[in-house]
């Protein structure tokens, strides 16, 4: 791993940042070329590239240790065990969770709708209120929706200002109204990159009575993440964001809260015994793994996580945030470009959402991907947002530990070229 190595860089470091990270020769795709000109990836935020050492696991579990896990009593099916529960483990204390409460699920999506099925339809009734944020990720609201239409409760949201900022007193107003069974928030906000205060918010849910559920799936690759500090319920998140393999994601719960639910879907590994009517229930985390694991999928994740944690997660936080910071700097001194959300990026991640004026940000992504800079444009599956926003969509650029300070000037400079392009 070529880490820590300073890449020549127009930034000037904020006082005490560590050296930029250079580690873009660890990460194949980026070699690629297209046009005869370097990819200059910056759309993370819907999935992150994925370090030789993720290839290499997943290829070297396939080619010397593949088996069914939990059954066989054959080596083959002792090591691919041994290497899809120490992927748990992992998973566990990378987050600060225990491995009997990290339950692997096949993305953020699933661990929500998991929540929402397995406790929500015990927990949430006629009457109740489940509480939710502007700022959610669809994959944070459907299930919610769903769940309400179905038990005949409320969902409430908790207001976005205009800079991109969520309200504790309005949480506390809502929490005070004494219907709310569980609230869920997005730790780190895919579109406008704030980092909600979740201490905060869960030391508040929790005194009002109520289950807490955090998004993680943009905070646990940006950030370093303490889910016992943090306090929340749920805390759920996704591999393949976190230089990870697609079809893996992961939930942490709450011990006794977990013990208490049934299941979510029903079939092999999460029962004890099986009889004509009935079944009984594999302890945690089994409990909620039904079928076949996602044994490859697991141990790639571990081999991306062992790549964050030799990078150091304070480190990556402080590579990312000062290329957001050049980025906030170098698009705003655009004509008529505005990024939305927070100006410090101490309180942001590496997500920036613009617009410019004049062009659809279709458009912007187009012209930029001459000149094969990868953003984003769209609704980044936050259509609530972009409503309260007063935008049908935005341009995206968002960041990982691989990018250097010379992407943020290419994206930059292309989109200066695209407004030339407009006319603008
Ligand atoms: C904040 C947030 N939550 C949830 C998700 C859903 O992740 P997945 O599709 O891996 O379940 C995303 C993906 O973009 C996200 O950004």
């Amino acid at each position: 791993m070529t880490t820590n190595a300073v890449h020549p860089t127009a930034v000037t470091p904020s006082p005490g940042a560590p050296p930029p990270l250079d580690i873009r020769a660890d990460f194949p795709i980026l070699a690629r070329r297209i046009g005869g000109r370097p990819l200059v990836y910056l759309d993370s935020a819907a999935t992150s590239q994925k370090p030789a050492s993720v290839l290499a696991a997943m290829d070297e579990y396939y080619r010397a240790h593949n088996a069914n896990v939990h059954r066989g009593v054959y080596t083959l099916a002792q090591e691919a065990t041994e290497m899809f529960e120490g992927a748990r483990e992992r998973a566990a204390s990378f987050c600060g969770g225990t491995t009997r409460t990290t339950i692997f699920t096949r993305n953020a999506t699933e661990a929500i709708n998991l929540v929402a099925y397995a406790w929500g339809r015990d927990n949430v009734g006629p009457g109740d209120a489940v509480l939710i944020t502007q700022m959610e990720h669809h994959s944070n609201i459907v299930p919610w929706q769903l769940l309400c239409a179905e038990r005949g409760a409320r969902l409430r949201y908790l207001d976005v200002s205009d800079e991109g900022r969520l309200s504790l007193e309005q949480l506390e107003d809502e929490l005070s109204r004494g219907d709310v069974k569980l609230v869920a928030v997005a730790h780190l906000s895919n579109v406008l990159g704030t980092i909600n205060p979740i201490a905060e918010i869960t030391t508040r849910v929790r005194r009002a009575g109520a289950v807490s559920l955090i998004d993680g799936s943009q905070a646990v690759p940006q950030l370093p993440v303490d889910v016992a500090t943090l306090g929340a319920d749920f805390y759920v998140w996704t591999g393949h964001k976190a230089l990870g393999p697609t079809g893996i994601g992961v939930l942490h719960g709450h011990e006794e809260i977990l013990e208490d639910m049934r299941p979510f879907l029903g079939g092999g590994d999460m029962i004890r015994t099986v009889d004509f009517e009935t079944s009984t229930w594999n302890d945690l985390p089994w409990k909620f793994e039904a079928g076949t694991s996602m044994i490859a999928e697991a141990v790639g994740l571990a081999a991306a996580l062992d790549y964050l944690q030799a990078l150091g997660m304070d480190h990556v936080r402080a590579h990312e945030r000062e290329l957001t910071r050049l980025a906030l700097e170098l698009l705003g001194a655009i004509p008529g470009v505005r990024v939305i959300g927070l100006p410090d990026s101490d309180e942001r991640g590496g997500v920036v959402s613009f617009a410019v004026e004049g062009m659809h940000p279709h458009d912007v992504a187009e012209l930029v991907n001459r000149e094969n800079v990868c953003i984003r444009a769209g609704h980044h599956c936050a259509q609530p947002l972009m409503r309260r926003l007063g935008v049908p969509s935005t341009a995206r650029a968002s960041i990982g530990p691989y990018n250097v300070a010379s992407d943020i000037e290419a994206l930059a400079d292309a989109v200066r070229r695209a407004r030339e392009v407009f006319g603008l």
